[in-house]
């Protein structure tokens, strides 16, 4: 097995999956255009795994950077992060995020391809299953309508990787679905980053709690959920890290096309999380209950028992560790990597 590419490798996940990659001996390459995230993280990931971490600060739109890295590096798998995330952003500028997300893919698979490199990991989400047909999600639920831009990007890459990987089965797609990633790496160096007003629940929570926000917005009760508010399937950063190696392993077995669910299992809702916060740290999180947020499902969670089943992957954290973790990184971190 030659070099792993991580794409998006300075971002939220990819840099804890570079830490768990270095941690158990792989040679990791990182790519990243740092649009959403700070060369820093890779500092950190330096001062934990001892190791270096080879960088190109290059985007996956660019061919020639591309083909220059893969010319350099002996690269026989592509993790691949990289991409826009933002939910509400994606709605006001849907050209930039199907250029970027989807041409930027297309364009890295095809380098890949023309230097025979052909194992990928894809990052997708769980927002294809839209409003799931059924709870527990397993990978056998219809993918669904998805409710803005970001989804479908996420959506429509997975049936890209599919076709390719159906008309020349030297590829091996892996398609990881992930839940809602929370935490922090342990030693409280690493976490996420958001740039402005975070969209996500868990870095809100951690910025009302280091002062920054007055309270957080509970964007409806009255979903039909035990008490109202949202649920949904939060998992450790670290554990979807790892996740990511047993993907890797799978790939070098001849996966051929996998899709697996990275998830817990466990649903919590908005008000559970705020109680488990408090719990946990010792801190009071004030909220307010306000309007629903357009496009919020009430509940999803999953059923990760394939992933455990044919990664031998499970999660090993709980809600009161990614609570722990996420404040440790906050509270060390106020202004995140800066
Ligand atoms: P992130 O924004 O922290 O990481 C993505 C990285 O990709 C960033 O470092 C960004 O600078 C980089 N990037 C974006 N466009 C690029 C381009 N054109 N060329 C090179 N680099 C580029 O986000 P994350 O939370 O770590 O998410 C990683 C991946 O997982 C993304 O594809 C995201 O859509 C997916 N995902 C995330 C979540 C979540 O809730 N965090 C859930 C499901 C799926
Ligand atoms: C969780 C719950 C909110 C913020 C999003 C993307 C999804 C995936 C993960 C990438 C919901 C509630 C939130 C706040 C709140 N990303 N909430 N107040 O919406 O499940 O998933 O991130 O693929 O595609 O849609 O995560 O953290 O935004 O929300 O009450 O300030 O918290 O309504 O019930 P979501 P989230």
């Amino acid at each position: 097995m030659g070099k792993i590419l991580v794409t998006g490798g300075a971002g939220f996940i990819g840099s804890h999956t570079v830490v768990e990659l270095q941690n158990v001996g792989k040679e990791v390459v990182v790519l990243d255009n740092l649009s959403n995230a700070s060369e820093k993280s890779l500092e950190r990931v330096s001062a934990i795994t001892g190791k270096k971490v080879p960088f190109y600060k290059a985007d996956i739109l660019d061919r020639e950077a591309l083909e220059e890295i893969f010319s350099k590096e002996d690269i026989s798998a592509v993790i691949h992060f990289a991409g826009l995330k933002a939910v509400g952003e994606s709605v006001a500028k849907p050209w930039e995020y199907y250029e970027n997300n989807i041409a930027g893919t297309l364009t890295l698979v095809d380098v890949m391809r023309k230097h025979g490199c052909k194992n990928i990991i894809f990052s997708s989400s769980a927002t294809v299953y839209g409003d799931p047909a059924f709870i527990p999600i397993t990978e056998e639920c219809p993918k669904g309508v998805c409710t803005n831009p970001y989804g479908w990007t996420k959506s429509m890459l997975e049936q890209i990787l599919s076709d390719i990987q159906k008309a020349d089965n030297e590829w091996n797609v892996i398609l990881l679905r992930y839940f809602n990633p929370i935490g922090a790496h342990k030693s409280g160096t690493m976490g996420e980053n958001p740039n402005g007003i975070p969209n996500n629940l868990m870095p809100y929570i951690t910025q009302v709690a280091v002062g920054k926000r007055d309270h957080l917005n509970v964007f409806g009760n009255d979903y039909d959920t035990h008490d109202g508010t949202g649920v949904r399937d939060y998992i450790h950063v670290v554990d979807l890290a790892v996740g990511h190696v047993k993907a890797l392993k799978k790939i070098e077995e001849k996966a051929g096309l996998k899709i697996y669910n990275l998830g817990t299992g466990q649903g919590y809702s908005v008000l559970d999380i705020v109680k488990n916060f408090e719990e946990a740290n010792g801190v009071k999180i004030p909220y307010e209950i306000t309007e629903r947020r357009p496009g919020d499902i009430a509940t999803c969670y999953a059923d990760a028992t394939l992933a455990k089943k044919e990664l031998g992957w499970e999660a090993k954290y709980g809600i009161k560790e990614m609570c722990e973790d996420s404040w440790r990184w906050q509270k060390n971190n106020p202004n995140g990597y800066q």
